[in-house]
């Protein structure tokens, strides 16, 4: 009959399924699966069905859609967001709430690793917003439901799930407050009125999905994700998915294995028009192992107050060549300008400068927790983790109550799987916000 198509045809035209990248076969079984449900033996008779029937379709893509998924799937996406998330949104609070945008997002593993990240790097609920997106309504079912097995658990370092997770015979149930970090929200990544209300997002994630799409479905796909991400917004994509950087629009941003693309803030306000080339989008293998695209750290907005240290039994001892610094001296404008400077520096990326005005503050003025906090941020987003954390504990040692350096050693102490560190500086920092009435 004219105007029938083919279920392959109608799967890539509506959702850019190319169907030998799930193998035949998940094809042959969701279609042999929807005749058997409706009773029919004909190919064509279905076909016929099919094209008139969007529940039909429906069906058809639930038994055809690949909704593999698991929390903290590849950790250094979620790491690279805490960093993110910390230099910019918690050490600013004038900045609007981080939106993040998880498309596509299965049974809510994503998404609900990402608002668990955000909460990790101590980000209050009211700082961060996750939207995500599914085609599939079974999917969504699940992300509604929250409750997971074991199989949804697949990395080594699990101390996340006694956390977030109520366990009941071998079922995890998701705390209430990470479920209302998400908003879940049935979408197709290739319809062009997708989100259209929304402001766009700071961080779009886009793991696993364009892997299965046609080249043409994967430039709809590109230019969709192009109108939904934020100037200067950052991408994150999965390992087998990667852009061609030279000459497009976003440039590879953090450690090889993060996956990251940043939007290049220069670039021209997206037209709906100016469809991006599909070579640009290709699997390659991974690219090489650049200096990190300097992520634009704001630590200018956010003083926090320098005071002499307290008694604290949890401060780690100093090392022995480095000398341990004495109680906070402000001596007042000197010490401001050049710290001013030095987080001016780093927003624009140049730590290694950063870095030395921080010092040059700390040897002319005296050591400050002001100071050693931006100078571990210098270092850390410099990429030298080991510096960076003797400056945070400095931080500590001259201000106890200093939550954001508690929070960095935090995240450090985590990932070197210190997870006794890692609860007692969480826990620090909790009651020093607590204190201060902060989130
Ligand atoms: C392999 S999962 C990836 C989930 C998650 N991003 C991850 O990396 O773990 C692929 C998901 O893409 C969804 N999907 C397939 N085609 C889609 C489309 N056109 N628009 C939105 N979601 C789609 C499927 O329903 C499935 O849940």
């Amino acid at each position: 009959m004219s105007g029938t198509r083919s279920v392959d045809e109608l799967l890539t035209e509506r959702i850019g399924l190319d169907p030998g990248s799930v193998g035949s076969s998940l094809v042959a079984r969701g279609l042999e699966a929807r005749m058997s449900a409706l009773g029919l033996n004909d190919r064509n008779e279905y076909e016929r069905h099919l094209s008139g029937s969007g529940e039909e379709f429906q069906a058809l893509v639930e038994e055809v859609v690949v909704p593999e998924s698991w929390f903290f799937r590849d950790d250094r996406p979620f790491t690279f967001l805490q960093d993110q998330a910390r230099s910019k949104w918690l050490i600013d609070p004038s900045r609007p709430p981080l939106r993040v945008l998880s498309l596509p997002c299965a049974g809510g593993e994503e998404p609900y690793s990402i608002a668990i990240a955000l909460r990790e790097a101590g980000l209050p609920p009211t700082r961060f917003r996750v939207d995500a997106v599914d085609l599939s309504a079974r999917s969504l079912a699940r992300a509604r439901q929250a409750i997971y097995g074991r199989n949804a658990f697949r990395g080594s370092d699990l101390a996340f799930r006694s956390r977030y997770f109520k366990e009941q015979n071998d079922r995890y149930e998701l705390d209430a407050s990470v479920r209302n970090a998400v908003r879940l929200i049935q979408g197709n990544i290739l319809d062009s009125r997708l989100l259209a209300n929304e402001p766009t997002y700071d961080i779009v994630f886009c793991r696993n999905l364009l892997i299965y799409f046609t080249e043409a479905a994967r430039a709809r796909a590109w230019e969709n994700l192009l109108r939904l991400l934020a100037e200067s917004g950052l991408l994150f994509l999965g390992h087998a998915e990667r852009l061609e950087t030279a000459g497009v629009r976003l440039t590879a941003i953090g450690d090889k294995g993060t996956f990251a693309y940043q939007r290049v803030a220069t670039s021209p306000p997206h037209v709906a028009t100016s469809l991006p080339s599909p070579v640009r989008l290709k699997a390659i293998e991974p690219p090489p192992r650049v200096k990190p695209t300097p992520p634009q750290i704001s630590i200018s907005s956010r003083p926090t107050a320098d005071r002499a240290r307290p008694i604290d039994a949890e401060v780690r001892p100093m090392s022995r060549t480095t000398p341990v610094p004495g109680p906070a001296i402000d001596n007042g404008s000197a010490t401001s300008t050049l710290l001013d400077q030095a987080a001016e520096r780093a927003d624009q990326g140049r730590y290694d400068e950063a870095v030395g005005l921080c010092e040059q503050a700390i040897r002319e003025s005296g050591a400050s927790a002001r100071a050693f906090f931006l100078l571990g941020m210098a270092r850390q987003a410099a990429g030298d983790r080991n510096a960076a954390e003797a400056s945070f504990q400095k931080a500590v040692y001259l201000d106890a109550q200093h939550d954001e350096a508690l929070l960095a050693l935090a995240l450090l102490a985590q990932r070197r799987g210190d997870e006794a560190s890692a609860l007692g500086y969480r826990r620090r920092a909790e009651r020093a916000r607590a204190r201060k009435g902060v989130g």
